[in-house]
């Protein structure tokens, strides 16, 4: 089987849009490989430093993961800082790559063009994200449009180590979620934790409820164009259509037929979440941790051997 692996970031409360975009492409192939799921909370902390709230996160985004589906006997599910080989790869990449080649980075930019503190874990980012996947020998990284280039710089960290001190690691493909509708918010635009424009995935029915009925919607046309928009994620066109030639300007209808096509996905994830406790997810989390480590630590003896660290 091919060993697929992908980071999660512990970044709070998940819409409909990271659902139906992120989540459910992955639920419905991370079986086809043998696939490593990592919280990425070295990655979060070069922005985030309140530890309640990151410890929160952390609990919260596997949470989300189990309840939406992912087994955590078919996938190693597990915590990035837990595996110290990933932090020790990572300075081992820095010290053979170039700050002028870090500098090319698009996402340290957009990153520090939006007010981030341009910290030198920042700065690092992608090659910590290259420990996190050459440490496994990953043949596949399945990931938004935005992480192309730290693919690049993964493939480019293990070609340089590969040249420079003997061959060591794989370069891995990305699977880039290109076609992969982009879901619209309640304003039409793209929805995004920061425009403020979500519905959340895991909200109680009245959070989904007033999401929904702020959808904004303009009279001049045929449908409301932004409402149906979203609830074609939720059913086929012929029925779809069917639903809208029969509620014909009664926005109001057409957006509880929305709710009640939301909460039928939604409302049993939302109880399976409900079960899950934290005493599960750091148990989840242990038993991952603990063997993605026994590869990690395996590869990282061959890297200690290849570099002359190793003395014996
Ligand atoms: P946000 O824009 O809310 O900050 P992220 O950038 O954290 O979301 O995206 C996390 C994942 O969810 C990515 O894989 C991304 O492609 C997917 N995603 C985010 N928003 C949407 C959307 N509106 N439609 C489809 N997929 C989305
Ligand atoms: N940089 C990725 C993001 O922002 C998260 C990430 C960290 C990751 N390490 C990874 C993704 C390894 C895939 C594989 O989404």
């Amino acid at each position: 089987m091919k060993r697929l692996l992908t980071g999660l970031q512990p970044s709070g409360a998940l819409h409909i849009g990271n659902y139906l975009g992120a989540l459910k492409p992955f639920v419905d192939s991370y079986a086809n490989y043998e696939s490593y799921l990592m919280v990425v909370d070295y990655h979060a902390l070069t922005s985030l430093k309140d530890a309640p709230t990151l410890r929160k996160n952390i609990l919260d985004v596997v949470r989300d993961y189990l309840a939406v589906g992912v087994d955590p006997k078919k996938a190693t599910l597990f915590q990035q800082s837990q595996v110290q080989e990933h932090t020790e790869l990572a300075w081992i990449f820095e010290c053979l790559v170039t700050v002028p080649f870090l500098e090319l980075s698009h996402a340290y930019k957009d990153k520090i063009a939006k007010g981030l503190e341009a910290n030198a874990g920042l700065f690092n980012y992608p090659m910590l994200m290259a420990a996190d996947i050459l440490l496994y020998d990953t043949d596949v990284v399945p990931v938004g449009a935005d992480q192309r280039q730290h693919i690049e710089y993964t493939r480019e960290a293990a070609a340089k180590f590969n040249n420079a001190i003997g061959q060591t690691f794989k370069e891995p493909q990305g699977i880039i979620s290109d076609d992969v509708a982009t879901i619209p918010g309640t304003d039409g635009k793209k929805m995004s934790k920061s425009y403020g424009n979500t519905i959340p995935l895991f909200g109680s029915k009245d959070e989904i409820a007033k999401a929904v009925m702020s959808i904004v919607t303009d009279s001049s046309g045929e449908r409301p164009e932004n409402v149906y928009s979203i609830h074609k994620q939720f059913r086929d066109t012929a029925s779809l259509d069917a639903l809208y030639a029969e509620h014909k300007g009664k926005y109001k209808n057409l957006k509880d037929a929305l709710i009640s096509d939301i909460e039928a996905l939604v409302g049993p994830m939302r109880a399976k979440r409900d079960s899950i406790t934290d005493a599960d997810v750091v148990a989840v989390l242990k038993d991952g941790s603990d063997r993605a480590r026994a590869v990690a630590s395996a590869k990282m003896r061959d890297v200690r051997q290849k570099i002359g660290v190793l003395l014996t």
